[in-house]
Protein backbone atom coordinates (compact mmCIF):
# COMPACT_ATOMS: atom_id res chain seq x y z
CA UNK A 1 0.00 0.00 0.00
CA UNK A 2 1.79 3.23 -1.14
CA UNK A 3 2.30 5.60 1.58
CA UNK A 4 -0.16 8.79 1.91
CA UNK A 5 2.57 11.03 0.36
CA UNK A 6 2.65 9.00 -2.30
CA UNK A 7 -0.67 8.96 -2.82
CA UNK A 8 -1.36 12.32 -3.08
CA UNK A 9 1.49 12.86 -4.86
CA UNK A 10 -0.09 10.39 -8.14
CA UNK A 11 -2.66 12.60 -7.91
CA UNK A 12 -1.06 15.52 -8.85
CA UNK A 13 1.00 13.89 -11.46
CA UNK A 14 -2.22 12.62 -12.79
CA UNK A 15 -3.36 16.32 -12.98
CA UNK A 16 -0.65 17.59 -14.93
CA UNK A 17 -0.87 18.70 -17.97
CA UNK A 18 2.57 19.35 -19.43
CA UNK A 19 2.65 23.03 -18.10
CA UNK A 20 -0.03 23.42 -15.33
CA UNK A 21 -2.10 21.34 -12.74
CA UNK A 22 -6.40 21.07 -13.50
CA UNK A 23 -8.36 21.09 -10.12
CA UNK A 24 -10.36 17.67 -10.85
CA UNK A 25 -10.54 15.77 -13.98
CA UNK A 26 -13.95 16.13 -15.89
CA UNK A 27 -15.10 18.53 -12.85
CA UNK A 28 -12.75 21.32 -13.36
CA UNK A 29 -10.93 20.61 -16.77
CA UNK A 30 -8.69 24.04 -17.04
CA UNK A 31 -6.86 25.89 -14.95
CA UNK A 32 -8.15 27.80 -12.11
CA UNK A 33 -6.29 30.54 -10.00
CA UNK A 34 -6.22 29.83 -6.76
CA UNK A 35 -6.51 26.08 -6.50
CA UNK A 36 -2.94 26.86 -8.83
CA UNK A 37 -1.27 28.47 -6.12
CA UNK A 38 -2.39 25.56 -3.03
CA UNK A 39 -1.20 23.21 -5.94
CA UNK A 40 2.36 24.87 -6.33
CA UNK A 41 2.61 24.62 -2.49
CA UNK A 42 2.34 20.19 -2.91
CA UNK A 43 4.26 20.70 -5.93
CA UNK A 44 7.35 22.53 -4.15
CA UNK A 45 8.40 19.71 -2.01
CA UNK A 46 8.11 17.44 -5.05
CA UNK A 47 8.88 18.81 -8.19
CA UNK A 48 10.42 22.43 -7.73
CA UNK A 49 10.26 22.66 -11.62
CA UNK A 50 6.45 22.34 -12.06
CA UNK A 51 5.96 24.62 -8.94
CA UNK A 52 7.60 27.18 -10.78
CA UNK A 53 5.17 26.30 -14.26
CA UNK A 54 2.04 26.33 -12.50
CA UNK A 55 2.75 30.25 -11.01
CA UNK A 56 4.46 30.99 -14.97
CA UNK A 57 1.31 29.30 -16.72
CA UNK A 58 -0.91 31.07 -14.33
CA UNK A 59 0.17 34.00 -15.18
CA UNK A 60 0.18 33.61 -19.17
CA UNK A 61 -3.41 34.61 -17.81
CA UNK A 62 -2.76 37.98 -16.72
CA UNK A 63 -4.63 40.72 -18.33
CA UNK A 64 -2.97 44.12 -18.99
CA UNK A 65 -4.14 46.39 -16.27
CA UNK A 66 -2.68 43.37 -13.70
CA UNK A 67 -6.13 41.75 -13.15
CA UNK A 68 -5.53 37.64 -12.87
CA UNK A 69 -8.50 35.73 -14.37
CA UNK A 70 -9.95 32.44 -11.96
CA UNK A 71 -10.04 30.30 -15.21
CA UNK A 72 -7.47 30.18 -17.70
CA UNK A 73 -8.21 28.39 -20.79
CA UNK A 74 -5.37 26.87 -21.81
CA UNK A 75 -6.62 23.69 -23.45
CA UNK A 76 -9.93 22.19 -24.81
CA UNK A 77 -12.31 20.44 -22.93
CA UNK A 78 -16.19 19.86 -23.11
CA UNK A 79 -16.57 18.79 -19.21
CA UNK A 80 -17.32 22.19 -18.16
CA UNK A 81 -19.90 24.98 -18.21
CA UNK A 82 -20.00 28.18 -18.35
CA UNK A 83 -16.68 27.61 -20.71
CA UNK A 84 -14.44 30.74 -22.11
CA UNK A 85 -17.39 31.61 -24.81
CA UNK A 86 -19.69 32.16 -21.84
CA UNK A 87 -17.21 34.22 -20.29
CA UNK A 88 -16.28 36.02 -23.47
CA UNK A 89 -13.22 37.87 -21.92
CA UNK A 90 -12.24 38.81 -25.38
CA UNK A 91 -14.69 42.11 -25.31
CA UNK A 92 -12.64 43.33 -22.66
CA UNK A 93 -9.78 45.43 -24.47
CA UNK A 94 -7.23 44.88 -21.37
CA UNK A 95 -7.47 40.55 -22.23
CA UNK A 96 -4.68 38.54 -23.10
CA UNK A 97 -4.37 36.31 -25.94
CA UNK A 98 -5.19 33.45 -24.63
CA UNK A 99 -8.59 32.44 -23.45
CA UNK A 100 -9.97 33.07 -19.67
CA UNK A 101 -12.63 34.19 -17.62
CA UNK A 102 -13.21 37.48 -16.55
CA UNK A 103 -13.39 37.13 -12.83
CA UNK A 104 -10.75 36.39 -10.52
CA UNK A 105 -10.13 34.42 -6.95
CA UNK A 106 -8.92 35.31 -4.14
CA UNK A 107 -5.33 36.53 -4.77
CA UNK A 108 -2.94 34.36 -2.82
CA UNK A 109 -0.43 33.85 -5.23
CA UNK A 110 1.91 36.60 -2.94
CA UNK A 111 2.25 33.90 0.03
CA UNK A 112 2.76 30.73 -2.31
CA UNK A 113 6.01 33.19 -3.53
CA UNK A 114 7.27 33.33 0.24
CA UNK A 115 6.30 29.41 0.67
CA UNK A 116 8.34 28.28 -2.42
CA UNK A 117 11.42 30.41 -1.35
CA UNK A 118 10.63 28.79 2.44
CA UNK A 119 10.59 25.36 1.47
CA UNK A 120 13.41 25.78 -1.29
CA UNK A 121 16.28 24.42 -0.74
CA UNK A 122 18.32 26.44 -3.33
CA UNK A 123 17.29 29.85 -1.91
CA UNK A 124 19.21 31.62 -5.06
CA UNK A 125 17.58 30.00 -7.49
CA UNK A 126 13.97 30.32 -6.13
CA UNK A 127 14.91 34.13 -5.51
CA UNK A 128 15.60 34.34 -9.57
CA UNK A 129 12.22 33.19 -10.12
CA UNK A 130 10.58 35.08 -7.61
CA UNK A 131 12.76 37.99 -9.23
CA UNK A 132 11.16 37.25 -12.52
CA UNK A 133 7.30 36.73 -11.45
CA UNK A 134 7.60 39.58 -8.70
CA UNK A 135 6.39 42.67 -10.51
CA UNK A 136 3.30 40.77 -11.87
CA UNK A 137 2.39 39.76 -8.87
CA UNK A 138 3.09 43.54 -7.49
CA UNK A 139 0.63 44.21 -10.98
CA UNK A 140 -2.19 42.50 -9.27
CA UNK A 141 -2.24 44.02 -6.24
CA UNK A 142 -2.18 47.38 -7.80
CA UNK A 143 -4.89 46.27 -10.02
CA UNK A 144 -6.83 46.03 -6.86
CA UNK A 145 -6.05 48.73 -4.58
CA UNK A 146 -6.78 50.76 -7.64
CA UNK A 147 -9.87 49.39 -9.27
CA UNK A 148 -12.03 47.34 -6.47
CA UNK A 149 -11.72 49.95 -3.46
CA UNK A 150 -14.05 52.74 -4.65
CA UNK A 151 -13.78 54.36 -1.29
CA UNK A 152 -10.54 53.95 -0.72
CA UNK A 153 -11.09 52.67 2.61
CA UNK A 154 -8.30 49.23 2.16
CA UNK A 155 -10.91 46.68 1.25
CA UNK A 156 -11.49 45.60 -2.28
CA UNK A 157 -14.45 44.38 -3.20
CA UNK A 158 -15.57 41.05 -4.97
CA UNK A 159 -18.47 41.13 -7.63
CA UNK A 160 -19.10 37.56 -8.15
CA UNK A 161 -19.96 34.86 -6.07
CA UNK A 162 -17.12 32.90 -7.81
CA UNK A 163 -15.01 35.24 -6.89
CA UNK A 164 -15.03 34.45 -3.08
CA UNK A 165 -14.03 30.89 -3.90
CA UNK A 166 -16.62 29.76 -1.75
CA UNK A 167 -18.95 29.97 -4.16
CA UNK A 168 -22.66 29.41 -2.80
CA UNK A 169 -21.84 30.14 0.73
CA UNK A 170 -25.47 30.70 2.17
CA UNK A 171 -24.44 34.29 2.86
CA UNK A 172 -25.11 35.28 -0.44
CA UNK A 173 -28.61 34.21 -0.45
CA UNK A 174 -28.86 37.61 1.31
CA UNK A 175 -27.59 39.11 -2.03
CA UNK A 176 -29.65 37.31 -4.40
CA UNK A 177 -32.51 38.02 -2.33
CA UNK A 178 -32.13 41.86 -3.43
CA UNK A 179 -32.43 41.21 -7.27
CA UNK A 180 -34.68 39.06 -9.94
CA UNK A 181 -32.80 37.28 -12.21
CA UNK A 182 -34.15 36.06 -15.95
CA UNK A 183 -34.44 32.52 -17.24
CA UNK A 184 -30.97 31.44 -18.73
CA UNK A 185 -30.94 27.99 -20.81
CA UNK A 186 -28.38 26.21 -18.81
CA UNK A 187 -25.90 23.51 -19.95
CA UNK A 188 -24.42 22.32 -16.52
CA UNK A 189 -22.45 19.55 -17.14
CA UNK A 190 -21.59 19.34 -13.42
CA UNK A 191 -24.84 17.58 -12.20
CA UNK A 192 -23.75 15.19 -14.45
CA UNK A 193 -20.67 14.12 -13.08
CA UNK A 194 -21.19 14.12 -9.52
CA UNK A 195 -23.96 13.99 -7.33
CA UNK A 196 -26.53 17.18 -7.65
CA UNK A 197 -27.39 17.36 -4.42
CA UNK A 198 -23.39 18.16 -3.64
CA UNK A 199 -23.64 21.15 -6.21
CA UNK A 200 -25.80 24.34 -6.31
CA UNK A 201 -28.89 24.47 -7.43
CA UNK A 202 -29.73 25.46 -11.22
CA UNK A 203 -31.61 28.86 -9.18
CA UNK A 204 -28.09 29.74 -8.25
CA UNK A 205 -26.47 29.15 -11.14
CA UNK A 206 -29.32 31.73 -12.77
CA UNK A 207 -27.58 34.13 -10.62
CA UNK A 208 -23.99 33.16 -11.18
CA UNK A 209 -24.64 33.72 -15.10
CA UNK A 210 -26.73 36.28 -15.06
CA UNK A 211 -23.59 38.35 -13.52
CA UNK A 212 -21.57 37.42 -15.97
CA UNK A 213 -24.31 39.04 -18.91
CA UNK A 214 -24.06 41.96 -17.08
CA UNK A 215 -20.34 42.12 -16.52
CA UNK A 216 -20.03 41.31 -20.82
CA UNK A 217 -22.66 44.21 -21.48
CA UNK A 218 -19.88 46.44 -19.60
CA UNK A 219 -17.37 44.80 -21.14
CA UNK A 220 -15.57 43.93 -18.20
CA UNK A 221 -15.18 47.47 -17.22
CA UNK A 222 -14.08 47.78 -13.35
CA UNK A 223 -15.64 51.53 -13.36
CA UNK A 224 -19.07 50.43 -14.63
CA UNK A 225 -19.20 47.00 -12.29
CA UNK A 226 -18.68 49.10 -9.22
CA UNK A 227 -21.41 51.24 -10.41
CA UNK A 228 -23.80 49.26 -11.21
CA UNK A 229 -23.67 45.37 -10.20
CA UNK A 230 -25.85 44.42 -7.55
CA UNK A 231 -23.59 41.93 -5.76
CA UNK A 232 -20.72 44.11 -4.52
CA UNK A 233 -19.01 42.62 -1.19
CA UNK A 234 -16.09 43.20 0.72
CA UNK A 235 -15.21 39.72 1.90
CA UNK A 236 -13.33 38.31 5.04
CA UNK A 237 -11.40 35.69 2.97
CA UNK A 238 -10.50 37.24 0.08
CA UNK A 239 -9.03 40.67 2.24
CA UNK A 240 -7.16 38.06 3.80
CA UNK A 241 -5.29 36.48 1.56
CA UNK A 242 -4.41 39.99 -0.02
CA UNK A 243 -3.33 41.15 2.79
CA UNK A 244 -1.26 37.74 3.66
CA UNK A 245 0.15 38.06 0.78
CA UNK A 246 0.85 42.10 0.51
CA UNK A 247 3.53 41.15 3.69
CA UNK A 248 4.62 38.17 1.83
CA UNK A 249 5.23 40.52 -0.86
CA UNK A 250 6.75 42.88 1.07
CA UNK A 251 9.36 40.34 2.91
CA UNK A 252 10.45 39.14 -0.70
CA UNK A 253 10.84 42.69 -1.81
CA UNK A 254 13.18 43.37 0.84
CA UNK A 255 15.21 40.55 -0.45
CA UNK A 256 14.83 41.74 -3.81
CA UNK A 257 15.63 45.16 -2.90
CA UNK A 258 12.56 46.78 -4.82
CA UNK A 259 12.27 49.79 -2.34
CA UNK A 260 9.40 51.54 -4.44
CA UNK A 261 7.13 48.87 -4.73
CA UNK A 262 7.78 47.88 -0.91
CA UNK A 263 6.78 50.96 0.39
CA UNK A 264 3.46 51.34 -1.80
CA UNK A 265 2.95 47.96 -0.16
CA UNK A 266 3.53 49.24 3.35
CA UNK A 267 1.28 52.13 2.63
CA UNK A 268 -1.76 49.52 1.25
CA UNK A 269 -0.97 47.25 4.16
CA UNK A 270 -1.67 49.75 7.23
CA UNK A 271 -5.09 51.07 5.95
CA UNK A 272 -6.07 47.38 5.07
CA UNK A 273 -5.08 46.25 8.50
CA UNK A 274 -6.71 48.66 10.28
CA UNK A 275 -10.38 48.70 8.26
CA UNK A 276 -10.32 44.94 8.39
CA UNK A 277 -10.26 45.52 12.21
CA UNK A 278 -12.86 48.35 12.04
CA UNK A 279 -15.38 47.79 9.41
CA UNK A 280 -15.35 43.59 8.87
CA UNK A 281 -14.87 42.40 12.50
CA UNK A 282 -18.89 41.65 14.34
CA UNK A 283 -18.48 41.89 18.30
CA UNK A 284 -21.83 40.50 18.65
CA UNK A 285 -20.59 37.24 16.66
CA UNK A 286 -16.82 37.65 17.70
CA UNK A 287 -15.81 37.15 14.47
CA UNK A 288 -14.97 38.41 10.75
CA UNK A 289 -18.02 38.98 8.66
CA UNK A 290 -19.38 39.91 5.10
CA UNK A 291 -19.69 43.70 3.79
CA UNK A 292 -22.26 43.81 1.38
CA UNK A 293 -21.47 47.85 0.03
CA UNK A 294 -24.45 47.46 -2.78
CA UNK A 295 -26.73 47.86 0.11
CA UNK A 296 -24.16 49.07 2.83
CA UNK A 297 -25.13 46.58 5.60
CA UNK A 298 -23.07 43.64 7.58
CA UNK A 299 -23.76 40.19 6.47
CA UNK A 300 -23.48 38.56 9.59
CA UNK A 301 -22.79 35.30 9.13
CA UNK A 302 -19.84 33.31 10.83
CA UNK A 303 -18.63 30.73 8.37
CA UNK A 304 -14.83 29.29 7.45
CA UNK A 305 -13.76 32.53 6.07
CA UNK A 306 -14.57 33.75 9.55
CA UNK A 307 -11.35 32.24 11.08
CA UNK A 308 -8.43 33.60 7.64
CA UNK A 309 -7.32 36.85 9.13
CA UNK A 310 -5.58 34.41 11.45
CA UNK A 311 -3.16 33.59 9.24
CA UNK A 312 -2.78 36.89 8.02
CA UNK A 313 -2.08 38.13 11.76
CA UNK A 314 -5.06 40.94 11.17
CA UNK A 315 -6.65 40.33 15.02
CA UNK A 316 -4.85 41.22 17.99
CA UNK A 317 -4.12 38.55 20.53
CA UNK A 318 -7.60 38.76 22.81
CA UNK A 319 -9.52 39.11 19.35
CA UNK A 320 -8.30 35.90 18.29
CA UNK A 321 -8.82 34.37 21.72
CA UNK A 322 -12.70 35.01 21.61
CA UNK A 323 -12.75 34.54 18.06
CA UNK A 324 -11.14 30.96 18.61
CA UNK A 325 -13.52 29.91 21.05
CA UNK A 326 -15.70 29.19 18.04
CA UNK A 327 -13.23 25.91 17.37
CA UNK A 328 -12.80 25.20 20.80
CA UNK A 329 -16.39 23.45 22.87
CA UNK A 330 -18.16 26.40 19.92
CA UNK A 331 -21.08 26.14 17.16
CA UNK A 332 -17.98 25.23 15.42
CA UNK A 333 -16.76 22.29 16.78
CA UNK A 334 -19.72 21.22 18.41
CA UNK A 335 -20.73 21.65 22.38
CA UNK A 336 -19.26 18.15 22.77
CA UNK A 337 -16.86 17.74 20.15
CA UNK A 338 -19.18 15.66 17.53
CA UNK A 339 -18.18 17.63 14.55
CA UNK A 340 -14.63 17.82 12.52
CA UNK A 341 -13.30 20.78 12.04
CA UNK A 342 -14.00 22.96 10.20
CA UNK A 343 -17.19 23.10 8.78
CA UNK A 344 -17.43 25.66 5.77
CA UNK A 345 -20.34 27.41 7.70
CA UNK A 346 -21.55 27.81 11.19
CA UNK A 347 -23.31 24.69 11.98
CA UNK A 348 -25.59 25.84 14.74
CA UNK A 349 -27.61 28.03 11.99
CA UNK A 350 -30.20 27.39 9.76
CA UNK A 351 -29.15 27.56 6.42
CA UNK A 352 -26.06 24.90 7.50
CA UNK A 353 -26.32 22.07 5.15
CA UNK A 354 -23.61 19.72 5.53
CA UNK A 355 -23.14 18.08 2.45
CA UNK A 356 -23.57 20.88 0.03
CA UNK A 357 -20.27 22.61 -1.24
CA UNK A 358 -20.00 26.04 0.67
CA UNK A 359 -22.59 25.61 2.84
CA UNK A 360 -21.32 23.02 5.18
CA UNK A 361 -18.61 20.86 4.19
CA UNK A 362 -14.98 21.14 5.11
CA UNK A 363 -13.23 22.32 2.73
CA UNK A 364 -8.88 21.46 2.75
CA UNK A 365 -7.70 24.90 1.40
CA UNK A 366 -9.44 26.18 4.59
CA UNK A 367 -7.95 24.11 7.29
CA UNK A 368 -5.02 24.29 5.89
CA UNK A 369 -5.15 28.02 6.10
CA UNK A 370 -6.98 27.76 9.33
CA UNK A 371 -3.73 25.79 10.59
CA UNK A 372 -1.17 28.41 9.56
CA UNK A 373 -3.66 31.18 11.54
CA UNK A 374 -3.62 28.80 14.25
CA UNK A 375 -0.19 28.26 13.98
CA UNK A 376 0.97 32.33 13.87
CA UNK A 377 -1.04 32.97 17.31
CA UNK A 378 0.32 29.71 19.21
CA UNK A 379 -2.44 27.71 19.34
CA UNK A 380 -0.36 24.59 19.15
CA UNK A 381 -3.28 21.95 20.21
CA UNK A 382 -5.98 23.44 18.63
CA UNK A 383 -3.71 23.70 14.95
CA UNK A 384 -2.42 19.91 15.56
CA UNK A 385 -6.19 19.18 15.91
CA UNK A 386 -6.90 20.81 12.19
CA UNK A 387 -4.16 19.01 10.99
CA UNK A 388 -5.34 15.30 12.77
CA UNK A 389 -8.86 15.84 11.29
CA UNK A 390 -7.79 16.58 7.34
CA UNK A 391 -5.24 14.09 7.48
CA UNK A 392 -7.83 11.36 8.75
CA UNK A 393 -10.30 12.60 6.20
CA UNK A 394 -7.50 11.82 3.24
CA UNK A 395 -6.51 8.51 4.88
CA UNK A 396 -10.39 7.06 5.56
CA UNK A 397 -11.66 8.72 2.10
CA UNK A 398 -9.07 9.70 -0.41
CA UNK A 399 -8.48 12.89 -1.82
CA UNK A 400 -12.35 14.33 -2.04
CA UNK A 401 -12.91 18.01 -2.62
CA UNK A 402 -15.07 18.29 0.49
CA UNK A 403 -16.07 16.04 3.58
CA UNK A 404 -18.93 15.47 6.15
CA UNK A 405 -18.37 17.33 9.47
CA UNK A 406 -20.39 15.65 11.70
CA UNK A 407 -18.61 12.89 13.16
CA UNK A 408 -21.73 10.70 13.91
CA UNK A 409 -22.64 11.06 10.18
CA UNK A 410 -19.04 10.23 8.91
CA UNK A 411 -19.24 6.55 10.37
CA UNK A 412 -22.18 6.10 7.60
CA UNK A 413 -20.26 7.01 4.76
CA UNK A 414 -17.05 5.44 2.58
CA UNK A 415 -16.27 8.55 0.55
CA UNK A 416 -16.02 12.60 0.62
CA UNK A 417 -18.29 14.77 -1.27
CA UNK A 418 -17.69 15.81 -4.64
CA UNK A 419 -14.55 15.49 -7.41
CA UNK A 420 -12.42 13.00 -6.35
CA UNK A 421 -8.75 13.06 -6.81
CA UNK A 422 -9.31 16.94 -6.43
CA UNK A 423 -5.36 18.90 -6.64
CA UNK A 424 -5.26 21.20 -3.68
CA UNK A 425 -6.71 18.10 -1.08
CA UNK A 426 -3.43 16.60 -2.40
CA UNK A 427 -1.05 19.46 -2.46
CA UNK A 428 -2.07 20.56 0.87
CA UNK A 429 -1.89 17.16 2.25
CA UNK A 430 1.37 17.14 0.92
CA UNK A 431 2.54 20.37 2.84
CA UNK A 432 0.92 19.17 6.07
CA UNK A 433 2.90 16.21 5.71
CA UNK A 434 6.11 17.77 4.90
CA UNK A 435 6.11 21.34 5.91
CA UNK A 436 7.89 21.81 9.43
CA UNK A 437 6.81 24.78 10.83
C1 LIG B 1 -17.36 25.96 -10.33
O1 LIG B 1 -17.60 25.83 -11.51
O2 LIG B 1 -18.01 25.43 -9.41
C2 LIG B 1 -16.20 26.76 -9.96
O3 LIG B 1 -15.99 26.84 -8.60
C3 LIG B 1 -16.32 28.13 -10.53
O4 LIG B 1 -15.09 28.67 -10.62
Amino acid sequence: MPSLLEQASKVLHNNWKEAFTIPCEGLYPFQWNWDSGFIAIGWAHIDMERAKSEIRSLLKGQWKNGFLPHIVFHNESKTYYPGPEVHAAHLSDQSPDVRTSGITQPPVLGFVLEELYRISEDKEDILSFIDSVYDAVYQNHHYFYTNRDPQNEGLVYICHNWEAGTDNTPVWDFIWSTFEVPDYELDRKDTKLIDASHRPTNKEYQYYIHLIELFKQWKYDDAKIAEGSPFLVQDPLFNSMLIKANESLIALGKLLRKNNKVAQLEQWQEQALQAMNSKLFDENLQGYVYYDLRNERKLSHLSSSSFTPLMAGIPSEERAETMIEHLHRGSFSGENDENFLCASFDPSSEFFNSKKYWRGPVWINLNWIIYRGLKRYGYEELSEKIKEHTIHFMETYGFYEYFEPSKELNKTLDKGYGGNNFSWSAALTIDLLTNKL
